[in-house]
């Protein structure tokens, strides 16, 4: 509470104390931006994601700028789960923040293996990372059919003993199916979207400009493609969404806010600018004032159709 001001949100029983988290794989594990602002100034850290063991990524080029919005195919680069618990887990916990651990695989094994042990650590929910388009097994491979959503999180639901959130690929025909899939199997909550799968080609060389061909699209170029698909799956299902996609600032968030989303996540703005994630906090702030709201649940799914 500031100022008469409550920006407090619930996400599955994980009280965030603003609905502004960063998004994984923006913000590594918040160590460099800790040199620009205190990350306790956020409601949480979805962490880059993480895998059993650990992973180089994908070869380079893998990042591509586009209008509005950049290509990457990073292919999941971390440190595998075990150093995260044992050296990020503690840098993060000096910060008054919620930890939410992004959790990849390549089979439903694996899948239920992290899950198993990130129950056991220090963090206070996991995202389900179902999505990931630049990987050849698990991820999107499991994510983008409701039989490959409900096989997998029916299965790591026996082992989880922290709040599941499912992360979402936009690459479906229809979201609502999926989004439902995922939450008749357990997931107490879900965030969407992950990138959309997209191509970049240099004319001038004819090759395509990500080593690894395809890529995932995301900044502003997707915004409205993720506020539909937000909008769609908070009508439809019970649990919290947390709303992605193009995000950079305050009236973004608010806008997302009102298709339906309880919390929300900044990523590529970030690339640009540093301070997107608090300045998006403060934009949400200033509006709630100027529009004379003094809870900023108010604003979930208050859009006036
Ligand atoms: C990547 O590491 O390739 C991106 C992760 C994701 O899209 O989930």
């Amino acid at each position: 509470m500031s100022n008469n001001i409550n920006m407090s949100v619930e996400i599955a029983g994980v009280r965030l104390k603003n609905p502004v988290l960063a998004a994984s794989g923006t913000f590594g594990f918040g160590r460099e931006y800790s040199e620009y602002f205190d990350l306790s100034l956020l409601g949480g850290i979805s962490v880059k994601g993480l895998t059993l063991k650990p992973r180089k990524g994908n070869p380079p080029p893998r990042i591509a700028e586009t209008p509005s919005g950049i290509l990457n195919s990073v292919g999941l680069q971390n440190p595998g789960v075990h150093y995260f618990i044992e050296n990020e887990i503690p840098f993060l916990r000096k910060y008054d923040t919620a930890i939410i651990a992004n959790a990849s695989g390549n089979t439903v094994e694996e899948y239920e293996q992290m899950v198993e042990i990130l129950s056991d650590a220090d963090i206070d929910a996991i995202e389900l990372n179902l999505s990931c388009p630049n990987v050849k097994e698990g991820c999107m491979s499991f994510g983008s059919t409701a039989e490959g959503i409900v096989n997998v999180v029916k299965r790591v639901k026996k082992y989880a003993k922290k709040p599941l959130i499912v992360k979402l690929t936009p690459n479906v025909t229809d979201i609502v199916e999926i989004a439902k899939a995922a939450e008749d199997s357990g997931a107490d909550a879900l965030s969407l979207i992950n990138t959309l799968l997209g191509m970049a080609i240099d004319a001038k060389t004819r090759k395509p400009i990500l080593k690894n061909i395809t890529g995932g699209l995301s900044g502003p170029a997707i915004k409205p493609v993720a506020l539909r698909m937000v909008y769609q799956v908070a009508q439809n299902v019970k649990i919290p969404v947390i709303g992605m996609g193009g995000i950079s600032n305050g009236t973004d968030a608010v806008e997302f806010l009102l298709a339906g989303a309880s919390a929300v996540m900044v990523g590529t703005a970030g690339l640009v600018n540093p301070y997107a994630w608090i300045e998006t906090v403060k934009g949400i702030e200033e509006y709630m004032k100027e529009t004379n709201i003094s809870d900023v649940k108010e604003l979930i799914g208050g859009l006036i159709i």
